[in-house]
C-alpha cells in the first residue's frame, strides 16, 4: 500500500510531476448518455411455487416475517445525504435489501448493507464505486481511500443481486476511461489494455470541481502494475450483462473495443512455451511481495474466467471474431496446461516423489525437471487421501506447492476444474477445515512462511510475517468465493459452516480486513476496520446462499456443471442432494448474476 504523496516526499520535484501526470481529470461521457434509457425491466419477479415453497420448507427456513421498521429507519436515517441522487421511476439503489425467498436474515446483514453504503464513492452526483476502507480510526492513510477494482468486485456483485445495477455500470464506464489514460512510470510506456488497480476521486473546493486521479502501479508499493484488474472488469461486464438483460453497455464500440485491449495484452505472441500467463510478484490480490511471481494460480484462472466472459461478450464483427478465434485456441491450451501441470492430489504427489530428473526430448514425464527434493515437508501430512488442489505456481524446476484460496475457488467457478476437481477440491476443505478455514474464513494461502524462507522470498517484508496478512492470514472476503464455489459444487453446508464462523465475530470487530495467528484467532496486526470486501464479501456469501440461482450458469456451463459426480459423491448429505437438484432445476430464464 502506498501513500499518493508518498512519491513526492521520496523524490522531490521529480516524482511530483508523475504524480500530476497521473491526475486524470474524468470528462462525462457523450455515449453514456446513450445509456440513460431505462434498463430492461430486471428479471427479478420470481413464482414461488409450490416446489420453491417446500424447498424452503425442506432447507428448515422460516416463513417470511415482516422486515422489521427500525431497520427502514435506519436506511432512512443513512441515506439521508444521498437523496435526491437517483432518477425518479427508477429503483432508489438505497432500498433496504430484499430478501428473495423471505428467509429470515441474521442481524449482521443489516449492519453490513449499513456499512456497504457508507462506503459508497460518488464522482459528480453518481455512485462509481465503494472506498477500501472506512477505518477513521488509522493514522496511516495509505491508499485504503480509494476504489480498488478487485475490491469492488464483491460490491457490485451484492448490488446487482439486490437489483441496483446503476453502480456497477457507472464503476464500468469510469474505469473504462481511466483505461485510456496515458500510463507511465518514469519513462516507461504501460500497454495501452492495462486497467487501473485504483481510483481515487478528489474535490476541489476553491473550483467546486471533482477529478478522478488513477493507480496503474506508478504509486503502488513495488510500482507493479494490476494484472487482476482487467481480468475482473470483464467479469463485472459479464455479471452487469447477465444480471440486468441489458446488453447495451457490452456492445458499447468503446466496451468493446476496452475489452479488446485488455484481451490484447494478454494473448500478444512472444517468447513463451507456456499459455499461462507470466507474473511479477505483487500483481493481484497479493500485492506485494510474497513468491508468486511466475504463473500464479490467481492469475492464470482469472485468465480463464476472462477469457470465458469474453467470449460471450465480444461481438461477431471483424475485429470481434479475430479475438473470438485466438480466445478459443487459447482457452484450449490453458485448460489442458493447468488441469494437467498444476493438479495436485495423492497420487500425483506420489509421482512428483518418484520423479526421475534431467529427462530429455518429447518423451519426458517431468516436464519441468522438478526435483523430488524440493517438497516440502508440510505437503506430505497435509495431503488428504481423497482431495486434491491446484498448486500456486508452475514454471522451470519450480512448482510452488502452497495452497491458493482465491485461485482455486475461480477455477472451480469458471470450469477451469473439471467436475472431479472441483469436487476434490471440496474434498480437501473439509478435510484440512482446521489448517484452511480454522476460526475465521479463509486462509489466502496455506501454509505461512517462516524464517529463512520468509526473509528469502519476503524480502523481510515485516507486513507478512508468518501467518500474517498474506502470509497465511485469513481474509473474511474469501468467503463469497468459497460460497459460489460451494453452491457450484452442491456442497452449500461448507459455507453455511464457514459463515456461521465467521457472522457474529465480523460485526462485533468491525469488519477487519484480515485475521492473524494459525487458526485467524486474532485481528490483524495491522488489519484496517470497515474494509468494505470484508463486508460485501459475506453480504453476497449470504445472498447466494440464501438464492442459489443468483449462481446458475446453465447458460455458460452447459454440460459442465458438477452435478453428476456431485450426486454420486459418497459423502454428499441427503440435504445436499435436494439441494444440488434444486440449483439444477431452476430454469435458464431466472435472474443470475455470475458466469
Ligand atoms: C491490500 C490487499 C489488496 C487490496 C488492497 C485494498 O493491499 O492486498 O488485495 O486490493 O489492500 O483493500
Amino acid at each position: 500500500m502506498s501513500s499518493l504523496d508518498g512519491d513526492v516526499s521520496q523524490n522531490g520535484s521529480l516524482k511530483r510531476v508523475d504524480a500530476l501526470r497521473a491526475l486524470a481529470e474524468i470528462e462525462e461521457f457523450d455515449f453514456s448518455r446513450s445509456l440513460d434509457k431505462p434498463p430492461r425491466t430486471l428479471n427479478m419477479e420470481r413464482q414461488r411455487s409450490c416446489d420453491e415453497r417446500s424447498m424452503n420448507e425442506l432447507f428448515g427456513v422460516p416463513s417470511p416475517s415482516p422486515r422489521p421498521s427500525s431497520r427502514a429507519e435506519n436506511n432512512f436515517r443513512l441515506s439521508d445525504h444521498l437523496d435526491g441522487l437517483h432518477s425518479p421511476g427508477r429503483r432508489s439503489g438505497f432500498n433496504t435489501p430484499r430478501s428473495q425467498y423471505g428467509f429470515e436474515t441474521h442481524p449482521s446483514v443489516a449492519e453490513a448493507w449499513d456499512a456497504l453504503r457508507r462506503s459508497l464513492v460518488f464522482f459528480r452526483g453518481q455512485p462509481v464505486g465503494t472506498i477500501a476502507a472506512l477505518d477513521n480510526n488509522t493514522d496511516e492513510q495509505l491508499n485504503y481511500d480509494q476504489v480498488f477494482v478487485r475490491d469492488f468486485v464483491p460490491s457490485a456483485l451484492a448490488f446487482l443481486m439486490n437489483g441496483e445495477p446503476e453502480i456497477v455500470k457507472n464503476f464500468i464506464l469510469k474505469t473504462l476511461r481511466l483505461q485510456s489514460w496515458e500510463k507511465k512510470i518514469d519513462r516507461f510506456h504501460l500497454g495501452e489494455g492495462v486497467m487501473p488497480a485504483s481510483f481515487k476521486v478528489l474535490h476541489d473546493p476553491i473550483r467546486n470541481s471533482e477529478t478522478l486521479m488513477a493507480d496503474f502501479g506508478e504509486s503502488a508499493i513495488g510500482r507493479v502494475a494490476p494484472v487482476d484488474s482487467g481480468f475482473w472488469w470483464i467479469f463485472l461486464l459479464r455479471a452487469y450483462t447477465k444480471s440486468t438483460g441489458d446488453a447495451s453497455l457490452a456492445e458499447m464500440p468503446e466496451c468493446q473495443k476496452g475489452m479488446r485491449l485488455i484481451l490484447s495484452l494478454c494473448l500478444s505472441e512472444g517468447f513463451d512455451t507456456f499459455p499461462t500467463l507470466l507474473c511479477a510478484d505483487g500483481c493481484c490480490m497479493i500485492d506485494r511481495r510474497m513468491g508468486v511471481y511466475g504463473y500464479p494460480i490467481e492469475i492464470q484462472a482469472l485468465f480463464f474466467m476472462a477469457l470465458r466472459c469474453a467470449l460471450l461478450l465480444l461481438k461477431q464483427d471483424d475485429e470481434g471474431k479475430e479475438f473470438v478465434e485466438r480466445i478459443t485456441k487459447r482457452l484450449h491450451a490453458l485448460s489442458f496446461h493447468m488441469r494437467s501441470y498444476y493438479w495436485i492430489d495423492l497420487k500425483q504427489l506420489n509421482d512428483i516423489y518418484r520423479y526421475k530428473t534431467e529427462e530429455y526430448s518429447h518423451t519426458a514425464v517431468n516436464k519441468f525437471n522438478v526435483i523430488p527434493d524440493s517438497l516440502p515437508e508440510w505437503i506430505f501430512d497435509f495431503m488428504p487421501v481423497h482431495g486434491g488442489y491446484f498448486i500456486g505456481n508452475v514454471s522451470p524446476a519450480k512448482m510452488d506447492f502452497r495452497w491458493f484460496c482465491l485461485g482455486n475457488c475461480i477455477a472451480i467457478l469458471s470450469s477451469l476444474a473439471t467436475p472431479e476437481q472441483s469436487t476434490a477440491i471440496m474434498d480437501l476443505i473439509e478435510s484440512r477445515w482446521e489448517e484452511l478455514v480454522g476460526e475465521m474464513p479463509l486462509k489466502v494461502i496455506y501454509p505461512a512462511i517462516e524464517s529463512h524462507e520468509w526473509r528469502i522470498v519476503t524480502g523481510c517484508d515485516p507486513k507478512n510475517t508468518r501467518w500474517s496478512y498474506h502470509n497465511g492470514g485469513s481474509w473474511p472476503v474469501l468467503l463469497w468465493l468459497l460460497t459460489a464455489a460451494c453452491i457450484k459444487t452442491g456442497r452449500p453446508q461448507i459455507a453455511r459452516r464457514a459463515i456461521e464462523l465467521a457472522e457474529t465475530r465480523l460485526v462485533k470487530d468491525n469488519w477487519p480486513e484480515y485475521y492473524d495467528g494459525k487458526l485467524g484467532r486474532f485481528i490483524g496486526k495491522q488489519a484496517r476496520k470497515f474494509q468494505t470486501w470484508s463486508v460485501a464479501g459475506y453480504l453476497v456469501a449470504k445472498m447466494l446462499l440464501e438464492d442459489p440461482s443468483h449462481l446458475d450458469g446453465n447458460l455458460i456451463f452447459s454440460g459442465d456443471r458438477a452435478k453428476s459426480s456431485l450426486l454420486t459423491h459418497s459423502s454428499t448429505s441427503h440435504f445436499d442432494h435436494v439441494f444440488c437438484l434444486y440449483i439444477c432445476a431452476i430454469p435458464e430464464c431466472l435472474f443470475s448474476i455470475l458466469l
